[in-house]
């Protein structure tokens, strides 16, 4: 079969946003400890940080990562993880199940953003704590000298204020599950109250207020309603979370997640837009898509924690295969093409818990999974505006979602420079798709195309491990010289493919 896409750089959908390319440290399993971490390790620089696993995080193109969580947020007294080391307590962290050393706290995980080129988002505790503590940690922070917080931090070796932008008011807070679990109408006051006085501290924070956990959760919508009316004045962004599996081998559902995460964008923005327009208001709420990934729950609800009350257990390992990665490809497609809306996104999570990067524990080195290389090679060629593609594709029928395209596309091209990215996946599990490029409006201006495709040569759940780390490896097509402003590239079963010119 054929598909059709066709580009125009006048029919634009918005920039394409850096922070896009965000992902996620928790103190969860092994991502902090072992993760980013491990003064033990040989690749360990002065402050105890795996220099390996820095250059990986380097090559993603990673923007923004959000810490400490997640769910662990919940429970978390941040002024544990300030001060010397040897006096920091050991506590019992109640969402995953562990103990917390508190060994890595605010002022590592800066002084790891900083080596990484990273920008953080920091997350308060809401679950527990309250509008206090919040602004105590803003206070330490972000202000400068002369106040008791901020010359704590000082004290604790760091000069310069942090100066952290993002922040997220609480974590899944409509989620059963959650430490300090709230009603829509508790959370939506509390989390106007903390804005509020966070802002009395700085109003020039961009403040992310927690959404729904999912769309099938009973309250999405009437706590998107509840907590933009008490709090749309407070707040930048509100925040959406979806992760994704493959379930009972429906692979045709599963590769069609994509269009499960552009409909729930679509209805988070209609009770965004919903409440703008019944309060009057001008300014239009944005969608921080902080948690996304495919995880396979259902494996980690069975097993459950592997080991009680352990510093750092292996959680939420996946080792991932080609079909999640053209998940991971196709969502990141979503994500652009709502570009409008969705500024700012975390794939969750960064290292060994559903991780882009795995590292193996003791001496082991680190290695890329599956994943990793659709999310690296969209956020190197994502670049300028996103652009509005028109796609004409054949349609399969799935269990979950009804009719869906087989190929789904995006495009990315920057004025500037002329750069042009096209990024698609096929599902059609058996046989490849031909997708034919019209770029007649680019005539002229486009060299030769490279193209690299990433596919299992039959078996979708091959995986990346850490006896054959570099089995799946996006490979390099045939050169793409558009003729008359047409050309044509094949796509092969479960593929995630980036053509760019020049
Ligand atoms: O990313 C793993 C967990 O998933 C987070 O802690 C939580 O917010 C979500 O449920």
């Amino acid at each position: 079969p054929n598909a059709v896409l066709t580009l125009h750089p006048a029919f634009t959908v918005g920039p394409v946003r850096r922070r896009t390319f965000g992902s996620f440290v928790e103190h969860m399993g092994r991502c902090v400890y072992e993760g980013i971490y491990q003064p033990d390790h040989p690749s360990a620089d002065e402050d105890g940080f795996r220099t390996d696993v820095l250059e990986m995080v380097r090559e993603l193109g990673i923007s923004t990562v959000r810490y400490p969580g997640g769910n662990f947020v919940s429970g978390y007294r941040w002024e544990d993880g300030v001060g010397p080391c040897e006096e920091r307590p050991r506590r019992v962290e109640m969402a995953w199940h562990s103990v917390e050393t508190n060994e890595f706290g605010l002022d590592e995980f800066m002084r790891w953003t900083k080596k990484a080129g990273v920008e953080p988002m920091m997350a308060v505790n809401l679950g527990t704590r309250g509008v206090q503590e919040a602004c105590d940690l803003l206070e330490y922070a972000n202000l400068r000298s002369g106040t008791h917080f901020a010359d704590a931090r000082i004290a604790n070796g760091s000069a310069e204020p942090h100066n952290i932008r993002m922040w997220c008011l609480g974590n899944e807070m409509d989620g059963p599950w959650q430490i300090g679990h709230k009603t829509p109408e508790e959370y939506a006051r509390l989390a106007a109250e903390t804005g509020r006085a966070m802002r009395m501290i700085d109003p020039t924070l961009e403040l992310v207020a927690c959404g729904s956990s999912g769309p099938e959760i009973d309250t999405f919508g009437t706590w998107e309603r509840a907590v933009l009316t008490e709090a749309y004045d407070q707040v930048d962004y509100i925040s959406l979370h979806a992760y994704y599996q493959e379930r009972d081998g429906d692979l045709g559902s599963f590769l069609a997640s994509g269009v499960h995460m552009d409909r729930f964008i679509a209805d988070v923005v209609a009770h965004c837009d919903h409440v703008r327009s019944v309060r009057r208001k001008e300014k239009r709420i944005m969608l921080s898509f902080d948690e996304w990934n495919v995880w396979y729950q259902t494996r980690f609800d069975t097993s459950g924690p592997p080991s009680d009350w352990v510093t750092a257990p292996p959680i939420a390992e996946d080792d991932y295969t080609v079909a999640d990665a053209v998940v991971v490809g196709g969502l990141l497609i979503s994500l652009l093409r709502n570009s409008d809306r969705v500024t700012a996104a975390s794939q969750a999570q960064l290292v060994n818990v559903l991780g882009l990067i795995r590292t193996e524990p003791g001496e082991g080195p680190a290695w890329r999974q599956t994943i990793f290389h659709p999310f690296a090679l969209t956020s190197a060629h994502a670049r300028g505006q996103v652009l509005d593609v028109g796609i004409d594709a054949p349609r399969y029928d799935t269990v979950k979602y009804g009719e869906v395209p087989l190929v789904d596309a995006v495009a990315t091209h920057d004025p500037e420079t002329g750069a042009l990215a096209v990024f698609a996946v096929n599902r059609d599990t058996e046989r490849p798709v031909t997708l034919d490029l019209d770029l007649r409006a680019f005539e002229g201006s486009l060299g030769e195309g490279r193209l690299r495709v990433l596919h299992g040569d039959g078996d979708p759940h091959v995986v990346n491990d850490a006896r054959d780390p570099e089995r799946v490896l996006p490979a390099e097509g045939p050169a793409v010289r558009p003729v008359d402003g047409r050309a044509g590239v094949t796509l092969p079963p479960v593929s995630w493919s980036v053509l760019t010119f020049p």
